[in-house]
C-alpha cells in the first residue's frame, strides 16, 4: 500500500504574520472602540425581566431585543412547546428541501388562513427570509431597496445581485423617488423591499401608500 506523502506545514515568516494581525486589528478597530464606549457591545445578558435585562449587576431598559411583539415570554406559547419537543426533538432534523415535520405544515396552513393569502412559508429567522426569499423573488429582475432598510434586507439584495438582479435604491421612505424609479423601464420581475417598522427609529412608513403604489405597478 502506498503511503501518503507527508504534508509540509506552511510556516509564515514572523513579519508576514504581524502584517496580517495588523491588518485584522485595523479592520476591527471600530468594534474595539464600540466595546470601550458601549456596555451593550458583545454583552452577556444574565437575566431578563420583561423589558428589563441584567448585565452583571446592572439592570438596563431593553431597546435592543428582537422580541418585537412580546411573545418570547408569553406563558401560553412557552407552555405549548415542551409537548412538541418531546415529540419532535429540539431540532427539526431535515433540510426543508428534503422534508418537513408535519408541525411546520400545520403552522403554515394556519398562517395562510389567518392572512387570507395563497400560501405561506415559515422560516426561523429574518436573515433566512431575506437571504433566501429576496433572491428567489427578484431572479434577474430589480430589487427596489429603501436606503435605510435593515442590514439583512441589504444582504438579501446583495445575494440577489450576485444572482443577476439589479438593485435600485430609493431614499428612505421616499414614495416619490420610488414612483419615479418604478416609472422607468426596469428589468422584471421587480420587488420593493423596506421594513414595516424601522429598526433604528421605530418609525413606521406609510405602508398603505407603498402597497397602493406597488399595486399600480406591473412588476412582471
Ligand atoms: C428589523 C430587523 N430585521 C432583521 C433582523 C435580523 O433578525 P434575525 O436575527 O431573526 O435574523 C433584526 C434583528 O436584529 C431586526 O431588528
Amino acid at each position: 500500500m502506498a503511503s501518503a506523502a507527508p504534508r509540509r506545514a506552511t510556516v509564515r515568516a514572523p513579519s508576514d504574520r504581524s502584517a496580517w494581525v495588523e491588518r485584522w486589528l485595523s479592520r476591527v478597530s471600530d468594534l474595539a472602540d464600540l466595546s470601550r464606549s458601549n456596555p451593550m457591545s458583545d454583552a452577556v445578558i444574565d437575566e431578563i425581566d420583561a423589558r428589563r435585562i441584567r448585565i452583571g449587576d446592572q439592570w438596563l431598559a431593553d431597546f435592543a431585543s428582537c422580541n418585537y411583539l412580546g411573545f418570547d415570554l408569553e406563558p401560553e406559547i412557552a407552555a405549548s412547546i415542551p409537548e412538541q419537543i418531546a415529540r419532535w426533538g429540539t431540532h427539526p432534523s431535515w433540510s426543508r428541501l428534503l422534508g418537513s415535520p408535519r408541525l411546520y405544515e400545520e403552522i403554515e396552513e394556519q398562517l395562510t388562513d389567518l392572512l387570507g393569502c395563497e400560501d405561506s412559508l415559515l422560516l426561523p429567522t429574518i436573515t433566512h427570509i431575506h437571504m433566501s426569499v429576496i433572491p428567489v423573488l427578484a431572479g434577474a429582475g430589480t430589487v427596489f431597496l429603501d436606503g435605510r432598510a435593515h442590514k439583512t434586507i441589504y444582504d438579501g439584495a446583495h445575494a440577489a445581485r450576485a444572482h443577476g438582479a439589479t438593485v435600485a435604491r430609493f431614499r428612505h421612505n421616499d414614495l416619490d423617488e420610488l414612483a419615479a424609479l418604478l416609472g422607468t423601464s426596469f428589468a422584471r420581475p421587480g420587488i420593493v423591499c423596506l421594513d414595516g417598522v424601522n429598526s433604528m427609529t421605530g418609525n413606521v412608513p406609510d405602508l398603505a401608500a407603498f402597497a397602493a403604489l406597488a399595486r399600480e405597478t406591473d412588476f412582471n
